[in-house]
């Protein structure tokens, strides 16, 4: 059963993170599998006298984030509530909270917001809702609070709060991953190093689409110069980051841009009757022979990989490996999802070799070559032929993989 984790995060001024450890959650967005868990954090400041509440939490689990919350603090004190953004795993709990509070805060959010959240909640919930653009300051309990558009990350609505004379940004989806890190800041480098995967899959599946305004976002934000000097960023999902706050943000820049990890090729096929499988453990093996390092990911009889873990290893491979059989003359359904996931979420600049098997047409080749052609990826070249692999099937197939491998490079 979820848990939730409340600890302070900083003294100076008071800032307690509420932490929902859901374990409970196998598909985010309907979608996405995550065995690991996500989190929703929100966090609450006590200021001289005002009481700032950063979003709440999932709706499903109101009941345990009121419980949280009222042991910091009576809900009626609360004196504001800033809404980043309004997908309902941060404002689920917001209506309940308002009741709470007996509808004194002043909710604070941007235009797209307000709108969102009437939709979702009526319009008692914006009541008291101040509408907030880009760039705009508020002094709230002696404080400098700075709202920052950072549009589509990860909706239209989203913004950040960068409180001035603290250097502490609250930055929602921004800075978020999958998964329930043991700790809840970045202090131990061990849990940082198993929690950046994660990262990485929750930005590619849940920001991918978006994935040009991670960069344009951070951009921004650096020419502000708040991330640099940042002292804190608090996001909405996953560790709290304090002990190197830029880290996280470049991690996002890395995938945003696509950076890749020296010799990482990934490889992805499907195989019905090892007619494929045939063919990648040639071209595995012609990669390996040229000191490549293949990632891999099949669909057969017996397994099925999961489409978010394949999306999360695209941003940082060199290259692309795609494995596919002709079925009912068109690409495999099982390949055909991922590859539409793929231009969709992960759509960068990188080379693709393209390997097939058939039976009595081939027809997949031909379709992902033109699929390609409307992506950013490269085209490397298509081997494809009938059944098993001949003699000279291998050649070209080991022939296919040297071009790609020299396309790298
Ligand atoms: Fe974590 Fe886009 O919501």
């Amino acid at each position: 059963m979820p848990q939730v984790r409340v600890e302070k995060v900083c003294s100076d001024p008071e800032v307690h993170l509420i932490r929902i450890d859901d374990d409970r959650i196998k598909y985010f967005e309907a979608t996405w599998d995550i065995p690991e868990g996500i989190t929703y954090n929100a966090y609450l400041m006590k200021l001289k006298d005002a009481v700032v509440l950063f979003d709440t939490a999932k709706g499903d689990y109101t009941d345990l984030f009121m419980e949280a919350l009222r042991k910091l603090v009576d809900p009626k004190e609360i004196t504001h509530i800033i809404v980043h953004h309004t997908e309902p795993d941060h404002s689920g709990a917001l209506p309940k909270v308002l009741e709470e509070n007996g509808y004194r805060a002043q909710i604070i959010g941007t235009a797209f917001a307000r709108n969102l959240l009437q939709g979702f909640y009526g319009e008692k919930v914006v009541e008291n809702f101040r509408v907030v653009n880009d760039g705009e300051e508020m002094q709230i309990g002696g404080k400098t609070f700075r709202f920052i558009a950072v549009p589509w990350l990860h909706w239209p609505d989203t913004m950040i709060t960068y409180v001035v004379e603290d250097k502490l940004i609250f930055s929602c989806d921004a800075g978020g991953g999958y998964g329930i890190p043991e700790s809840i800041d970045d202090s131990d480098g061990k849990v940082v190093e198993e929690y950046l995967p994660h990262v990485t899959k929750y930005i590619v599946t849940v920001i991918g689409h978006y994935h040009k305004y991670i960069v344009q976002n951070i951009k921004k934000l650096k020419e502000l110069g708040i991330i640099e000097s940042a002292k804190m960023i608090l996001p909405g999902h996953g560790l709290v980051w304090r002990k190197n706050p830029m880290r996280i943000f470049e991690h996002y820049e890395r995938v945003g841009a696509g950076i890749p990890t020296k010799d990482k090729v990934l490889v992805i096929y499907d195989s019905m009757y090892g007619f494929v499988e045939g063919r990648m453990e040639i071209v595995i093996d012609e990669l390996k022979k040229l000191n490549k390092k293949p990632i891999v990911y099949r669909f057969t009889d017996k397994e099925a990989s999961a489409v978010s873990d394949i999306l999360g290893e695209v941003p940082d491979s060199e290259a692309l490996i795609i494995g596919v059989s002709t079925y009912e003359a068109d690409i495999h359904p099982r390949i055909r999802y991922v590859l539409y996931e793929i231009f969709d979420k992960t759509n960068y600049e990188k080379p693709v070799l393209i390997v097939g098997a058939f039976g009595w047409g081939g027809v997949a080749g031909k379709k992902i070559e033109g699929l390609i052609t409307t992506s950013k990826f490269d085209l490397v070249d298509t081997v494809e032929s009938r059944g098993m692999p001949a003699k000279e099937d291998e050649e070209k197939l080991r022939e296919g993989v040297r071009k790609l491998v020299s396309w790298i490079s």
